[in-house]
């Protein structure tokens, strides 16, 4: 079973994943932390990332790397939303997320192209939403605790310059697929859009196996 989650910047998407995850015993993958890794090496080496060749370069990245605590800064996020708009990084990063997606047994994964390229065919697909104002406010207190200290304004700025740029882009933007359920998380606890993350999966699981079955 392959559910695919997408959705922009502190949508929720990545709490709905894990959920979905442990709910139905399978792997998941968070794909932004790739196109992260590769930011942060373009970052450390400094290259610069709207360089198509600078950015493929970093996709080599050392594995180690996808533990790096500053991985989930928010500077590195504005980073990686400009190397990931190159068509020859996206391909770069493709076959190990396909193959992710295609193990035995199945997988969860979020990030933005989930449900249009990485897996079209996957038996579930999530579009998560909430305002700009209150992804800032997650983000912002996300943030604040880890003891990053970028103003609210800020991050609202950077998160929708990066919807912007995500959504733009000529290769896999940011695009409800057109089988995608969707769900905001604006006004929802954690809880409750978990619960109905799971009754939309589950909603779409029961109508394949209806079709799926012969008729009488
Ligand atoms: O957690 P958050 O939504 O803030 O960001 P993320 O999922 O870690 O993704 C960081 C950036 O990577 C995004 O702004 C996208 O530009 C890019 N990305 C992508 O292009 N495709 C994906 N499947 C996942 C992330
Ligand atoms: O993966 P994505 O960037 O879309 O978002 P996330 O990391 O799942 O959530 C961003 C922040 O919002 C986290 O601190 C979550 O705990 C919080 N959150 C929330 O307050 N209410 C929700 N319904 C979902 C997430």
């Amino acid at each position: 079973m392959i559910i695919a989650v997408d959705g922009p910047a502190a949508s929720g998407k990545g709490t709905i994943a894990r959920a979905l995850a442990r709910h139905y015993h399978v792997p998941h993958l968070d794909t932004g932390l790739l196109y992260r890794a590769v930011a942060l090496t373009v970052m450390r080496l400094e290259l610069d990332p709207s360089i198509e060749a600078d950015a493929v370069a970093a996709c080599g990245f050392d594995e180690d790397l996808l533990a790096d605590a500053a991985l989930r800064d928010d500077a590195t996020g504005q980073i990686a939303s400009i190397v990931s708009a190159h068509p020859l990084v996206r391909a770069a990063l493709l076959q190990r997320q396909k193959r992710f997606a295609h193990q035995p047994g199945g997988a969860v994964l979020d990030g933005r192209d989930i449900g249009t390229v990485i897996a079209p065919d996957a038996d579930a697909k999530l579009f998560i939403r909430a305002t700009p104002t209150i992804r800032a406010q997650r983000r912002h207190a996300e943030l604040r605790a880890r003891g990053d200290d970028t103003s609210y304004d800020q991050v609202l700025a950077d998160i929708r310059s990066r919807d912007d740029r995500d959504s733009s882009r000529a290769t896999a933007p940011l695009v409800p697929a057109i089988d995608a359920a969707q769900l905001d998380t604006s006004f929802l606890s954690i809880e409750a859009a978990v619960a109905k993350a799971i009754a939309l999966v589950e909603a779409r699981l029961a109508r394949a196996a209806a079709m799926a079955a012969p008729s009488v």
